[in-house]
């Protein structure tokens, strides 16, 4: 009786607001409740519990998220044994205060606590199946050691041919405007061989692309394990992946400028498999101003790491992110920001307008900037963006790239894949040819993608 009762009672959504970070400890919890015997569902109305994993880095997703969470408890009335839980970075960010703001809410779960959802929830569906009293809701937001190290298993989506894989979690920076140290703590690796074992499986499994995850990649082991003739943990690291049989591709997300260093430039020309195409977080173009955000490089470093790269493969992508509207940030502070962002050129970015976050040393600095001059501003390097996005794509417009082909495009019949690069790619293809690296020869381009023809010949198609 008791399990009949629970078997109508597992169905769980997880809506995720935020980075891949978010999105690959979303998949852990996901991994780890089917374990136990609950299903995924695809949506709120078919489910029994709904976990919010939410974002704290700007205010927008929290706001977002929140709503949701208000809106949820209409499913309450349907179904008065209906869960709703708040988990990852604005659960740690907010903690208690989110039963004040939201009454129904029943479980809060910090970043360091994915790994209990399956327990805290077992629990609370069997102190209902025993028909008592409704469970009181559950705050479970500590510090737990070893935590970086269960985030690991892979929901193994069939076909699935990318996959992100956390090295690290957290990060001991204090960029000013920042929640993540807070929300994230302190930084902790897991250990190399985990991290193999972890990309063999997915290798076995069919996945041919993998981005590695981390706040501050850059930073990853530098206290527990020992540079190895002049390489840092993080580039041994990607040495030992680039060795595994039936990965094709490596990614990462992010470095930092500071602990960008030449092995990690050698790196790039070293290992064949390392694309090339880097997200290397600028945040303001400067110095004052990365001075007053507490970024510990200059413009002029930035630029020489940049350069470097370009040296090694002339052929490389760049992707950064900026912050316009800090604090403080002038006309004439904002103008250098856009003339270096201009010049590098970048392809891709992830263009911010400061948001203020409690707690954070920028929440108390004078000068804050009105928000139409932060959309102003914003615009100004979107247009920037635009302008070298599309100049990049139309200059590979009679070459022929390699892409992997990933899946059927969300609109129409055509295929979707990316180029090394990371140009977003769309052609024909089929279902067959999914997983596979193929050539596209490129004769049209708009600046978010590039279209063309794949070259079949002695492609198993
Ligand atoms: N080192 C992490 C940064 C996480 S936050 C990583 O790159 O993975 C991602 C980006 O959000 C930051 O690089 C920054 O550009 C932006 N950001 C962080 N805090 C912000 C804030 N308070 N307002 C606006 N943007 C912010
Ligand atoms: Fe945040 Fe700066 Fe770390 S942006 S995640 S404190 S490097």
């Amino acid at each position: 009786m008791a399990f009949e009762l629970f078997s109508t009672m597992n169905r769980v959504y997880i809506k995720t607001y935020g980075c891949q970070m978010n999105e690959r400890d979303s998949e852990q919890v996901a991994s780890s409740l089917r374990d136990r015997g609950y299903s995924i569902v695809d949506t709120e109305y078919d489910a029994d519990v709904v976990l919010l994993n939410t974002c704290s880095v700007r205010d927008q997703a929290e706001q977002k998220a929140i709503g949701k969470a208000g809106y949820l408890k209409k499913h309450k009335k349907d179904n008065p044994n209906f869960l709703i839980g708040v988990m990852g970075c604005m659960a740690q960010n907010r903690g208690a205060e989110l039963f004040d703001r939201l009454p129904d809410l029943d479980l809060v779960v910090g970043t360091q606590k994915f790994h209990r959802v399956p327990d805290h929830l077992d629990n609370m569906i069997q102190s209902m199946n025993g028909q008592g009293p409704r469970p009181s809701s559950v705050l479970d937001l500590g510090e737990e050691a070893g935590s970086q190290n269960t985030i690991r298993d892979h929901i193994g989506k069939k076909g699935q041919v990318q996959a992100f894989v956390s090295i690290m979690q957290g990060c001991n920076m204090n960029c000013a405007f920042c929640i993540v140290p807070k929300t994230r703590g302190r930084e902790r690796a897991r250990p190399i061989q985990e991290i193999v074992d972890e990309v063999i499986g997915l290798a076995e499994s069919g996945v041919k692309e993998i981005t590695l995850l981390g706040q501050i990649v850059t930073s990853y082991g530098r206290r527990d394990f020992p540079v190895v003739n002049g390489k840092s943990p993080f580039v041994q690291l990607l040495e030992k992946i680039e060795e595994i049989p039936g990965i094709e591709r490596i990614r990462f997300t992010s470095p930092h400028p500071r602990g960008f260093k030449q092995d990690l430039v050698e790196a790039y020309r070293d290992l064949s498999k390392l694309c090339e195409y880097v997200h290397l977080p600028l945040q303001a173009g400067c110095n004052k101003t990365l001075r007053a955000m507490n970024r510990p490089y200059t413009k002029e470093r930035y630029r020489e790491i940049v350069d470097s790269l370009r040296a090694m493969v002339p052929s490389m992508y760049f992707s950064t992110d900026i912050i316009v509207g800090f604090p403080g940030e002038t006309e004439a502070d904002f103008n250098e920001t856009a003339a270096m962002f201009d010049d590098i050129a970048f392809d891709m970015a992830y263009i911010f307008k400061y948001s203020i976050r409690t707690g954070t040393p920028a929440e108390t600095m004078p000068d804050q900037i009105p928000q139409e001059e932060k959309e102003r501003r914003n615009q100004v390097l979107l247009d920037l963006l635009h302008k070298h996005s599309l100049a990049r794509n139309e200059g590979l417009v009679g070459t022929t790239e390699q892409v992997l082909v990933e899946g059927p495009a969300k609109k129409g019949d055509k295929y979707v894949g990316h180029t090394r690069g990371w140009r977003n790619a769309i052609f024909d293809a089929n279902e067959r040819l999914v997983g596979q690296l193929v050539d596209l020869k490129i004769d049209r381009a708009t600046a978010s993608t590039v279209y063309g023809d794949l070259v079949l010949a002695g492609v198993e198609a």
